[in-house]
């Protein structure tokens, strides 16, 4: 029996007994039912009872090439019947893996040429913490062990990746963090500007906030610096322009590794392959997901450095780390078709000098006036929409994160995908989307921007 034998109230029925979803209130989705998402082409997703939604968060954060791409489907098929599975454990290993990553260290920065590969984020800032500590005790010094890392980051889920992570709310539910991993403050300028501090001065002062975690530590206990380039999950908070160089210019001074998580940022969201290019950069970890197969397959690569590859290689002897997937074939196989259509559609390209600057311009000049918002922002193909009670004052409407679920259920069901998080609208689309596609975007939002702004206003809040 298929999926289409059943109702959406007899999927909602099991899914409620049975199925228990990520960050989720269970009880609230028992209330509520889930949506049933039963197929999608292009740009475009649809529910079981038929309805048309722009996807504007590419799934999540992944979906780059967009739906419906049979040279996927059929580099997954192929591989399945050639060789659906073999491990790359004991010697052994796969054609796909092997190309993938000749693959990766060509498109990566010019010191990463190494893949330890993965099937999520989170498994991938796993393995990444325990490389850069390893890394410091094969140098013969083990007490350079502490991780820099920023409040409101997102590094994922497992307690590595939550504990790497800045989010109150996943710390309450830890129990026991991994140790002497320290958060310090975002470059989010919005709401961490002093008054009259210029972009520039914030950028320098978050960067500067960094330096003194590690004096506070000593140099010589810090192993690493992690950062998302533009902290997605968190808001999409892109940091200023001085912000990265300065954070550069501090690791290389204090010998401290800088680890970059491009789990979103990764495979051409922000107008390069990589972040890291985008702000110029040198990571000695680079941790990868989602967009490498558009969430085709899942699959992860953290991207190693020359200087981490090296002693690990030369000083390692065996690292006692994997996963039964690392290396997957079909998922590296997909991944391998997903890059060639980024190259040959020239995707990246469309996002660094068309889509993305329209897709900034249009934020600007068609969303950014709306009552309801207090700032918009994009860089790439990845967006905020600030929603505030009062533009001027920046305050927020009351309980904190309320008027961002009214305008998202709006724009949901005026046909359009938006994510909030806490007060903050956020976006990243398929890098497939096109001008139309861009303007049929603001359209929908702002016909929820206005429904919302009816809605608040009744409820007089
Ligand atoms: C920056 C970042 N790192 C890590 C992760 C975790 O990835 P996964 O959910 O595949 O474990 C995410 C997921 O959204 C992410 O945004």
């Amino acid at each position: 029996m298929t999926y289409q034998n059943y109702s959406l109230a007899q999927l909602q029925h099991i899914d409620a007994a049975h199925h228990l979803h990520p960050f989720t209130d269970h009880r609230d989705l028992r209330d509520a039912g889930a949506r049933m998402i039963t197929r999608a082409e292009g740009p475009f997703i649809y529910d079981s009872e038929g309805n048309e939604i722009l996807d504007g968060m590419a799934g999540l954060w992944c979906v780059n090439v967009g739906y419906g791409r049979d040279e996927l489907a059929e580099a997954a098929y192929r591989q399945m019947k050639e060789l659906p599975y073999y491990n790359s454990f004991f010697r052994c290993s796969t054609p796909t893996p092997v190309l993938l990553s000749q693959r990766l260290a060509e498109i990566a920065p010019a010191n990463v040429n190494q893949v330890f590969y993965g099937s999520s984020g989170s498994e991938s800032n796993d393995t990444a913490l325990r490389l850069v500590r390893h890394f410091w005790a094969l140098q013969g010094r083990p007490e350079k062990n502490r991780i820099i890392s920023r409040k409101t980051a997102y590094h994922g889920s497992t307690i590595a990746g939550a504990s790497l992570g800045g989010m109150q709310g996943m710390h309450d539910q830890l129990y026991g963090a991994v140790p002497n991993i320290v958060h310090v403050m975002q470059p989010y300028a919005y709401e961490l500007a002093l008054p009259g501090e210029s972009d520039h001065d914030f950028g320098l002062r978050a960067a500067k906030a960094v330096e003194d975690a590690i004096l506070e530590a000593g140099a010589d206990n810090v192993a690493a610096f992690i950062g998302e380039p533009v902290m997605g999950a968190g808001g999409v908070r892109i940091p200023p322009a001085s912000y990265w160089p300065e954070i550069q210019r501090i690791c290389r001074k204090h010998d401290v590794l800088l680890m970059l998580d491009e789990v979103i940022t990764g495979y051409g969201r922000t107008g390069a392959w990589f972040a890291a290019q985008t702000f110029g950069l040198e990571p000695d970890t680079i941790t990868t997901a989602k967009a490498l197969t558009s969430g085709y397959q899942p699959l992860s690569a953290l991207l190693v450095g020359d200087r981490i590859a090296a002693t690990l290689v030369e000083k390692g002897g065996e690292f006692y780390h994997g996963y039964t997937y690392s290396g997957h074939p079909v998922a590296c196989a997909v991944a391998l078709a997903n890059l060639d259509i980024i190259e040959k559609e020239g995707l990246i390209e469309r996002v660094r000098t068309d889509t993305g600057p329209y897709f900034a311009t249009a934020l600007q000049e068609r969303i950014a006036g709306h009552p309801l918002v207090g700032e918009v922002r994009a860089i790439g193909l990845m967006g905020a929409i600030e929603i505030v009670r009062d533009k001027a004052t920046k305050a927020r409407f009351e309980p904190a994160g309320d008027a961002a679920v009214v305008v998202r259920d709006h724009a949901i069901a005026n046909g359009m995908m938006l994510r909030a998080t806490g007060d903050t609208m956020i976006m990243s689309p398929p890098l497939i989307w096109t001008r139309a596609t861009i303007d049929m975007a603001c359209e929908r939002i702002l016909k929820a921007l206005d429904l919302a702004h009816a809605d608040l206003a009744k409820r007089g809040a």
